[in-house]
């Protein structure tokens, strides 16, 4: 599961090439939410949780 938030795009593209390159391990199923969409029953039944954003003044987007 790629969790990520992105305003302007880059992180976003990022999240897409982690779940590009899960996709290439064989028996790997991926997922790709946005912070705002992903449901509690997503992050229960992930076995990996991969979280991205943007830095915001040396910290994270509120
Ligand atoms: C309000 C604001 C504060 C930022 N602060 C930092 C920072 O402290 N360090 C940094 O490297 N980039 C900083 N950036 C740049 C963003 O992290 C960078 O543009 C990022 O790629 C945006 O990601 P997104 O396209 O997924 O939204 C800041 C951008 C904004 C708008």
């Amino acid at each position: 599961m790629v969790v990520y938030y992105s305003h302007t795009g880059n992180t976003e593209q990022m999240a897409r090439g982690v779940i590009e390159g899960a996709n290439r391990v064989p028996g790997v199923v991926t997922k790709l939410r946005k912070a705002s969409e992903a449901s509690k029953e997503d992050l229960d039944m992930a076995d990996g949780i991969i979280l991205g954003c943007p830095t915001y003044f040396a910290n994270l987007p509120g």
